[in-house]
Formats: structure tokens, sequence, C-alpha cells
């Protein structure tokens, strides 16, 4: 991906002046964003009506032209054809099948198992850091953390971690919107590896069934229907796509708001009862993710303006949720904020499923960063990573003693 004009730098930098300046002018508005031209949409209430919209779709073969669709070049298909298979890039009643059957084995006891397990992770982490006085968050903690969560509650062996890592990192060039047909196909050839990584995995886990999630998806059934291989595969991997990246942005974009706001971090560490608020409050003021995209599956009217069938709806979470209409000065970043409200894991049918999980990792984060970094100081300005959709840092040094 480039990011060689000012307004992408300016947008990479920070795009709520950006989106401000859009939501006043009209909340529903035609844009050609980067790569996609569509309907921009950036105030609260519109995204959130978008959102449970169900005329507005992910699958683009519902609305693609059959020009446009056979222009996607051959090697590019075992990757089209994987997130065929995964909720994300489903509509009902596809999307319902496939969601209801891996809620079933995705439960909330099940995240609240790990509990103990991401403690146990994050002290790790920290215990490495002991001695040293200068660090960088991502590669020191907040990378590590996801993926042996992810890793931990799929059932992927301590040793096959890295491998996820390496995959983790390929796919995200899928989902960006700024990405090249060159990006894509750099990273299918992990997407292969990652496939036939996973369809061993179920073969052992088949044989041997663990306490994990890969078994629970092999295992679950709703009225005689189960998930076929190449749905679980999607799906396991689809859970390290959406739970890793944002993860650690959500970590590491919470960890720099703190070190930017002293008496609010102040605050925290003496009062652990505000870790949720901050962990609502750092959704909604810089969300991992930023925006998200539909297809219009027909022609219509929103806010005045003529959408039609087959054009793209570019979503802004981050727009919404600093819309002055719902909620009081969103331009200030306040931890103790009543009922926070925000969009950043979307809303209706895809809202995240892996929503608990985040907030339970982010808090235990946040608890245990403040535990024990003690007189943290930025070392220099970190950079944000380059990737439209996904909002977070390249790296994060700062000095700390850790006791
Ligand atoms: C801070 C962390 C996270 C954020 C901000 C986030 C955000 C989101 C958003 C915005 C969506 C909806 C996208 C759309 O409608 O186009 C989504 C969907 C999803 N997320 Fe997350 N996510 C996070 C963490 C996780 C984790 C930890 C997991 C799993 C372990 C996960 C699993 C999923 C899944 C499976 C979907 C698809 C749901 C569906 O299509 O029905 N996410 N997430």
């Amino acid at each position: 991906m480039s990011v060689t004009t000012d307004f992408a730098k300016q947008f990479i930098e920070n795009p709520y002046p950006f989106f401000k300046l859009a939501r006043e002018k009209a909340p529903v508005q035609w844009y050609q964003f980067f790569n996609v031209e569509g309907w921009l949409i950036t105030g609260y209430k519109e995204v959130e009506a978008v959102l449970k919209d169900s005329r507005f779709i992910k699958e683009a073969r519902e609305v693609a032209s059959s020009e446009q669709l056979n222009s996607i070049s051959e090697n590019l298909m075992p990757a089209v054809n994987l997130t065929r298979n995964m909720m994300l890039f489903r509509d009902a009643p596809n999307h319902t099948r496939l969601r209801g059957l891996v809620t079933k084995a995705f439960t909330p006891r099940m995240v609240d198992r790990l509990r103990p397990t991401i403690y146990e992770m994050a002290n790790y982490l920290i215990e490495a850091r002991k001695g040293q006085e200068e660090h960088e968050l991502i590669r020191d903690f907040a990378y590590s953390l996801p993926v042996m969560v992810i890793t931990e509650l799929i059932g992927v062996p301590n040793e096959d971690r890295d491998l996820f890592r390496k995959w983790s990192d390929s796919f995200l060039k899928f989902i960006d919107i700024n990405t090249t047909e060159k990006d894509w196909e750099e990273a299918a050839p992990d997407l292969k590896d990652a496939g036939n990584y996973m369809r061993e995995l179920i073969a052992i886990k088949r044989a041997e069934p663990g306490n994990d999630l890969l078994s629970g998806l092999i295992s679950v059934s709703d009225s005689g229907d189960t998930l076929s291989e190449d749905e679980i595969v999607a799906t396991c991997l689809l859970l390290l796509i959406a739970g890793h990246e944002t993860t650690v942005n959500l970590i590491t974009n919470g960890y720099y708001l703190l070190l930017q706001h002293p008496d609010a971090m102040e605050k925290v560490k003496n009062d652990a009862n505000l870790l949720s608020n901050v962990v609502e409050e750092v959704l909604r003021y810089d969300p991992p993710v930023l925006m998200t995209t539909r297809w219009i599956a027909c022609d219509m009217e929103l806010n005045g303006q003529s959408l039609k069938e087959g054009q793209v709806a570019l979503i802004a979470l981050g727009a919404a949720n600093r819309d002055e209409t719902i909620m009081e000065q969103p331009e200030v970043f306040d931890i103790e904020r009543k009922q926070v409200k925000h969009l950043s894991f979307a809303s209706g049918p895809h809202f995240c499923l892996g929503a608990p999980l985040a907030r339970l990792e982010a808090q235990i984060a946040f608890e245990v960063l403040l535990k024990h970094f003690h007189h943290p100081e930025l070392i220099e300005e970190p950079t944000r990573r380059s990737n439209i959709i996904f909002r977070g840092f390249e790296a994060l040094k700062f000095k700390a003693t850790v006791e």
C-alpha cells in the first residue's frame, strides 16, 4: 500500500478533523476515498442505521457485475473462496447459520475460563522486561498477548504460535481498502499455508478432542447441521485475523492515550473500578477498527441522497463515535464519562463476536501495565501504521522502571 498523497498522510496521522468536517457537511455523502468511491457515512445515527439495515450487504457477488467477478485472477481464487466461508463476509441466511453454530462453541464461559491464563501470559511478558529501562510496547507486550490468547483459545500448540503471527500480518492485507492486487498476491501463499496447517490440526483434534474452541467447532451441531471442514478452517482464521491486530491496537492506542493524559493514568492506577470505563473510552476515542464497508443491495433514498444498487458504503465507525449530536464534548478523552456510547464493535448482525474477549484482554493488559510500569515517559512520538481500516502504531517506545 502506498501513502503518497498529503491527504493520506494527514488522514493516517489524525482522521478526526476530516471526519468532523465530513459529518458537518453531510453525514451521508459521495466521496472518492483512497481506492474506493462510495457513500461515506459519518453520523452516529446514520452509521448505526446502516449497520442494522439488511439492504447494506457484505457479499460482493450479489451486486458485482460478471465482468468484475471474472476479473479476479486465478491465483487469488483460494483466498476468495476462503472468505466465502467466513461469517464476516456473508449475509443472511448463510451468515445467521454460520454465526449460530460458531456461537454455540465460542461461549461466554469459554472466554471467562481464559481469565487466569490471560493474567499469567501478561505477567510472563512483564517479567521479561524487569531490569530494562527502555521498552517498545508492541514488540514487548501488545503484539504477543493477543496471539498467545487466540492460539490458546483455538487450541494451537505453543510451539506453533509464531506461525500465526506471520499469517496474521499477511491477512491484514485482505481487509484494508487501500490494498492493491499485488499485496493480495503476496499474501496468498500464507493463506494457503495457514489453511493446510488448520486442516492438519483438525485431523489431530478429531482423533483426540480437547477443551478448546477448535474441538468445540468440530463437534458443534444445530438440529443435525454441522460446520464443514472448510467452514471450520475459515472460522479459525477469521478469529485469528479479527482478534489479533484489533486487540494489539486497542492496547497500544489505550496506553498511548494514558501516557498523553497522566492525570487519567494516575486515577485509574489508584482505582481499578475505572478499568472497564477506560477500555470503553479508548474504544470510542481512538477505535482499532476505524471504518468498515458494505455493498448497497438495491436502489434507495438515505438522508435525501439516492443510493444505487452495486455502490459501496464506507462506514466510518471512528467518525460516528465523535458525533456531537449524541454526546457532549466528543473530542475530549474522559475516562470518567458516564455511559460511553460507541460503535467500535459495529452493530446489527455482524456485531463483533469477540467483544467480551477483547474487553477482558484489554482490561487485564491495562491493569498489569499500570501495576508494573512506573514513571513511564514517551521516548519519541510514535508513527501510525499506514492502514486505513485498522488504526494503530508501528511502535510505541517509552522509558519506565519495571517492578
Ligand atoms: C478491540 C478489539 C476488537 C475490535 C475493535 C473489533 C471490531 C469488530 C468490528 C467493527 C466488527 C464488525 C465488522 C463489520 O461489521 O464489518 C467485528 C466483527 C467480528 N469480530 Fe471483532 N473486534 C475486536 C476483537 C475481536 C476478537 C478478540 C475476536 C475473536 C476472538 C473478534 C472476532 C470477530 C468476529 C468473528 C467478527 C465477525 C462477526 C460477524 O460477521 O458476525 N473480534 N469486530
